[in-house]
């Protein structure tokens, strides 16, 4: 038995929710950048839950559905007003997510239907934890969600306390859609192992946070802006990448174990990236972006991933920096509950070999003759 470092190139699971082919992702067959163009956020939803895009009507019984979900019940607010104030922003989503499940109960049924339902409550509630959290840590009053707003509009309201502005709610929709979902990513493959035991949804989104968290994955959006704001200014760039590359040191946002000639998402996310600090009459982020980009790429041959242009986006947007990896986890969280309920129609637990290396021929010695 020889291990495979990272389970690289390993094929773990057959998936239909979406691939990555040649450097192309798809949602259900459909392309990114056609998405990314087009689609809101809550049809991809539909659209990796149900296997199809939704019609009108379904559309709308869905954004119901999610609207009439999206209040949190009052004991996971009261338990977020106990956290440490320094807590981390994914540590306290986690333990949100998970502490939901006691409030559900419909949290054991296995029913597909009962499944269903609770990756309804689940993508409503999490955009609700994340901005109750954001006030609750400034002494605010967390803000209850709005009637008949999507989930971009929505989570924007209840972390501002006041109405987005149309391009912004449409920036952070677009964001959601091209995050939502990723293949056999390391969140999702965290959530399909925990529910191939047959564990609740909860638990299999709550280790799918877990891994999320971590700066090679999700981590990596809020690690791009702490290297913008070391970095400082764009004459910096060059010293700086440089001695990161000299020291053999990870530059944030960059590479991709999938992707060895280009994350499809990034460009989406460079537009964007620029067109918000137009508007908003600051370039800065973008352009030192744009020359970190251009040096990374000539000295190593690293193109950015889905998290390099993120960072940019969400700090236009006037959102807190530890927030941008829970965002990824509002969007993820359709990605996740498409994957669980895929792994729950053909199930079998993960359970994979090891390659042992370590001593062998131990004889057992009594503590005192240690
Ligand atoms: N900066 C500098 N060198 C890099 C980077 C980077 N960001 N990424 C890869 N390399 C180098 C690495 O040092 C190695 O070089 P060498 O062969 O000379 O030792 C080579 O490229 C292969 O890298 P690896 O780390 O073996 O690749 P991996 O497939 O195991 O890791 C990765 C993929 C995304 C974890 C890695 O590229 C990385 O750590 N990037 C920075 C963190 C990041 O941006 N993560 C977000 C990933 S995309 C979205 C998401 O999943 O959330």
């Amino acid at each position: 038995m020889t291990a495979t470092k990272g389970l690289e190139g390993i094929v773990a699971a057959t998936t239909s929710v979406s691939s990555i082919v040649d450097g192309v992702l798809t949602y259900r067959g459909y392309d990114i950048d056609d998405l990314a163009e087009n689609a809101t956020f809550e049809e991809v939803i539909y659209l990796l839950w149900y296997g199809k895009l939704p019609s009108q009507a379904e559309l709308t019984g869905l954004r119901t559905e999610l609207n009439a979900s999206a209040a949190v019940p009052d004991p996971v607010i009261d338990i977020m007003r106990h956290f440490p104030e320094r807590a981390h922003s994914m540590s306290v989503l986690r333990t949100a997510v998970s502490s939901l499940a006691l409030y559900d109960p419909e949290a054991d049924d296995m029913s597909k239907e009962a499944n269903l339902r609770k990756a309804v409550r689940l993508q409503a509630q999490i955009p609700t934890l994340i901005a109750a959290y954001a006030r609750i840590r400034e002494g605010k009053s967390p803000i209850s969600p709005k009637e008949g707003a999507s989930i971009a509009e929505n989570f924007l309201y209840m972390l501002n306390g006041t109405e987005p502005k149309p391009v912004e709610a449409k920036a952070l929709d677009k964001a959601l859609v091209l995050h939502a979902d990723h293949e056999l990513n390391a969140s999702t493959f965290a959530g399909r192992v925990t529910v191939a035991t047959l564990s609740d949804i909860y638990s299999g989104v709550t280790s799918a946070i877990g891994a999320l968290k971590g700066p090679l994955h999700g981590g990596a959006n809020e690690a791009v802006m702490n290297m913008l704001e070391e970095i400082g200014s764009a004459e910096n760039i060059d010293t700086y990448v440089r001695s990161k590359l000299d020291r053999r040191e990870k530059l944030m946002g960059f590479g991709h174990r999938v992707y060895k000639s280009g994350d499809p998402r990034a460009k989406h996310l460079q537009r964007m990236s620029y067109e918000l600090g137009k508007l908003n009459g600051n370039l800065k982020w973008y352009e030192m972006s744009v020359k970190i980009e251009g040096l990374v790429t000539g000295l190593k041959g690293l193109k950015p991933n889905v998290d390099f242009y993120s960072a940019s986006v969400y700090t236009t947007l006037g959102i807190p920096r530890d927030l941008f990896t829970p965002i990824f986890a509002i969007s993820r969280c359709s990605g996740w509950t498409a994957h669980i309920l895929e792994q729950y129609e053909n199930n079998r637990i993960i359970r994979p070999r090891a390659e042992y290396v370590g001593q062998s021929d131990q004889k057992y010695i009594p503590v005192d003759f240690r």
